[in-house]
């Protein structure tokens, strides 16, 4: 079999649907990934032959693909911030609004040597790229997820970046004080979780997406200890969807904090509250 004609296979036996809009697309990209090579090789390499192994795997792929997993999860990597970051089901894939996150946080007045905590950390994603960006950092990062908290230990170890990670609810078993906070906990309101898109719904972990009645639950909870965590003049960076600030508003006035940022993403949405302790 040539590349063309595995691309072509590819592209025929995924099923074209809401999660998977351009099947010729995502079947390249499923092939590059099984040969370890850009896209544009394939596209310039059509009648390069292909080993009946990675041939195999690549149909093992697509059956899995067009069974409704996320390619990410196939795949077993993700990109975030110009890393790759290993995913399992374990673990939420890193979302590209996230990285607003990043950005945030390297635009603030940088704190000699900053200590990071990183609450719900899910793949590492956060506490991993800020450890890396910000010279002469420390991070602490936890997930309530056991397995979570593995993967995201793995990325760290991989990737060269100095983290220290726990198991447990929140931040409840976290002592010192942090320079930043950063959070992307669960923030989708239950009820609209049978709605989502199968791909999410059925795929990703039920605890890195359900976040209560309202999706602001778990924020609201973590707003209320974050008063002890951030050290004075510490900033606090949170992700949220578009239908909670309203929800949050009553915890960041009691928490006493100043909003000194929000962070719109593409769509023009707010996604991040920047907060800083006075
Ligand atoms: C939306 S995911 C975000 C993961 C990662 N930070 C990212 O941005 O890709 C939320 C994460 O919070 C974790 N989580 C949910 N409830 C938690 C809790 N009570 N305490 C700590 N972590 C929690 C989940 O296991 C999940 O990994």
């Amino acid at each position: 079999m040539t590349v063309a004609e595995l691309s072509a296979e590819g592209a025929a036996a995924l099923p074209v649907g809401p999660g998977l809009p351009n099947a010729r697309r995502e079947a390249r990209w499923l092939l590059a990934r099984a040969l370890g090579c850009p896209e544009a090789w394939l596209l310039a390499h059509p009648d390069e032959p292909v080993a009946e192994a990675t041939a195999a795997l690549f149909r093992s792929w697509l059956a899995r693909r067009a069974a409704g997993e996320p390619a990410h999860y196939i795949v077993g990597t993700c990109p975030f911030w110009g890393r790759i970051f290993a995913v399992t089901p374990a673990v939420l894939i890193p979302r590209p609004e996230t990285e607003l996150i990043v950005e945030c946080a390297l635009t603030l007045p940088p704190p000699g040597r900053p200590r990071i905590l990183d609450v719900g950390t899910g793949s590492g994603c956060l506490a991993v790229t800020l450890a890396l960006e910000l010279p002469g950092a420390t991070a602490v990062a936890t997930d309530v997820s056991p397995e979570a908290v593995a993967v995201a230990r793995r990325n760290a170890s991989a990737l060269g970046a100095e983290v220290r990670f726990a198991a447990g609810n929140l931040a409840a078993h976290v002592r010192g004080t942090f320079d930043l906070v950063v959070a992307n906990l669960p923030y989708v309101p239950d009820a609209e979780i049978p709605g989502l898109a199968v791909e999410i719904r059925a795929h990703e972990p039920h605890v890195a997406l359900a976040g209560g009645e309202d999706g602001a639950a778990l924020l609201r909870t973590f707003m209320a200890d974050l008063p002890r965590l951030l050290a004075p003049g510490g900033h606090a960076l949170l992700e949220m969807g578009p239908r909670q600030r309203a929800g949050l508003q009553a915890a960041v006035t009691a928490a006493g904090f100043v909003e000194v940022h929000r962070g719109l993403d593409h769509a023009g949405i707010e996604r991040v509250l920047v907060l800083r302790k006075a």
